[in-house]
């Protein structure tokens, strides 16, 4: 009988287990699980596999085109999840964000050649709805009805949105009361969420939820579910797709659970192992000073895995003080070559409010990525003219709150709506000022 092509590894012990067990720990030692292919069994080459991929995305797409045929994780599903059949898939579709060039905001803060992959622009404003195509699919194809998660937020709203598609499929999840934002609460109930707000924050609700799935009959889709991990691998992956197969010198990304890091640099390491790719970037960790763990541990050559109580902060949806997969994350960041830099409240909030006075839209936790990347730049880490991917993970509407806080301040970028008598002689005044 020919080996599966897909199975779960730990890499705590080392044991592997069937894809269909669907666990989402290992059994035998609680450590993260790994979704492991065989893709050399395909026997194709680097140069085959760009051709398909190629060939798949300049397809014109008509009225009856499916979904997935049309998303830009299923675009690469050989290496995303060959388990799953395409009738299978539960796509909006997703991915196929736009990468931009920013050249303005690249010679501000002093990086020649800065690109922004934005995530933001996916269904339900997120990069989770790549990962969460994958697990909601997964979640079916094994008949699971019931799946849940913790959240900041975007996850959540991701689970929400896709169960929403599945008849018959509940999204359960555990928000951290009063700590996410109202358009990221209004995506759960919308979308028929079981919305369960908790008196703790999100590391409490992971903790909690993490329980759960242990001893009930629920999935459990946080990232710490290895088939989320396969999905979002592929925002690295269509950003080199993006540059012409260019790949970068850097990917720079924001840090939380720590998921999304791993993802990127497990999608990287697959492409180099097939020859996809001939070069390896690097990759950069950011996070809120408020919520560093990951950083601290960085600082001590991981020799330490850091935990804090993550205080509050803009980019709230990374306020974590305990990354499940750092594990995974540590591993991309040694591997890449890379680092992990932190940036103040107040350098997150510059730096989102300067992209998006560059006309982009995005969130106050991809600006923690931007302040980062300018941050190495300016320490001389990123050199000016390496060319630098800034993942902006989610869009800048789901946080409106800190954009009125900060534009209502006497911030340096503030821009505060003014009021005025409702006549032409006070507009009209205004333009004079
Ligand atoms: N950016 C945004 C907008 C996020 O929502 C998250 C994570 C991250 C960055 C960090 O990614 O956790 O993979 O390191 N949000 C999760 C959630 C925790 O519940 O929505 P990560």
């Amino acid at each position: 009988m020919a080996a599966p092509l897909s199975r779960l590894s730990c890499l705590g012990c080392g044991a592997t287990r069937p894809i269909e067990e669907a666990l989402t720990e290992c059994p035998a030692c609680g450590g993260l699980l790994e979704v492991l292919h065989d893709l050399a069994s395909f026997g194709r080459s680097g140069r085959e596999w760009r051709d398909l991929f190629d060939r798949r995305r300049s397809a014109l797409p008509n009225a009856e085109t499916p979904a997935f045929e049309r998303s830009g994780v299923w675009r690469y599903r050989e290496h995303v999840f060959p388990a799953l059949a395409p009738e299978e898939i539960v796509s909006k579709p997703e991915g196929a964000t736009r990468l931009y060039r920013s050249a303005d905001l690249g010679k501000e803060v002093g990086l020649a050649r800065l690109f922004i992959k934005h995530e933001g622009e996916n269904p339900t404003l997120s990069f989770k709805d790549r990962g969460m195509t994958v697990g909601v699919s997964w979640a079916r194809h094994l008949g699971r009805t019931d799946v849940v998660c913790a959240s900041t937020g975007d996850t959540s709203a991701a689970l929400a949105s896709y169960a929403a598609e599945v008849p018959g499929m509940r999204a359960v999840v555990l928000l951290p009361e009063a700590k996410i934002t109202g358009e990221q609460l209004s995506q759960a109930l919308h979308h028929g969420a079981l919305t369960l707000g908790l008196a703790t924050d999100f590391d409490g609700c992971m903790r909690i939820v993490a329980d759960l799935a242990r001893t009930h009959p629920v999935y459990l889709l946080n990232s710490k579910n290895p088939v989320r991990i396969e999905g979002q691998k592929t925002i690295g992956q269509e950003a080199i797709h993006d540059l012409g197969w260019e790949v970068p010198d850097w990917f720079v990304v924001p840090v939380g659970n720590a998921g999304n890091v791993s993802a990127i640099g497990k999608g990287i390491r697959e492409w180099l192992d097939l020859g996809v790719i001939g070069k390896r970037p690097r990759i950069a960790g950011a996070q809120a000073e408020a919520a560093d763990p990951f950083y601290r541990s960085f600082l001590t050559g991981f020799a330490e895995r850091v935990t804090r109580t993550a205080d509050e902060t803009e980019a709230s949806a990374i306020r974590i003080g305990a990354p499940v997969s750092h594990p995974k994350a540590r591993r991309e960041i040694e591997l890449s070559n890379g680092t992990v830099t932190r940036v103040t409240e107040a350098e997150l909030l510059e730096a989102a409010a300067l992209a998006n006075r560059h006309g982009l839209a995005i969130c106050p936790n991809s600006a923690v990525a931007l302040a980062g990347a300018a941050k190495l730049r300016r320490e001389g880490a990123i050199g000016r003219d390496e060319t630098v991917v800034v993942v902006a993970t989610a869009h800048a509407i789901k946080f409106s709150g800190a954009a009125v806080r900060y534009h209502g301040s006497d911030a340096r970028h503030a821009n505060p709506a003014r009021s005025l008598p409702a006549s032409l002689e006070a507009v009209a005044g205004q333009l004079r000022r």
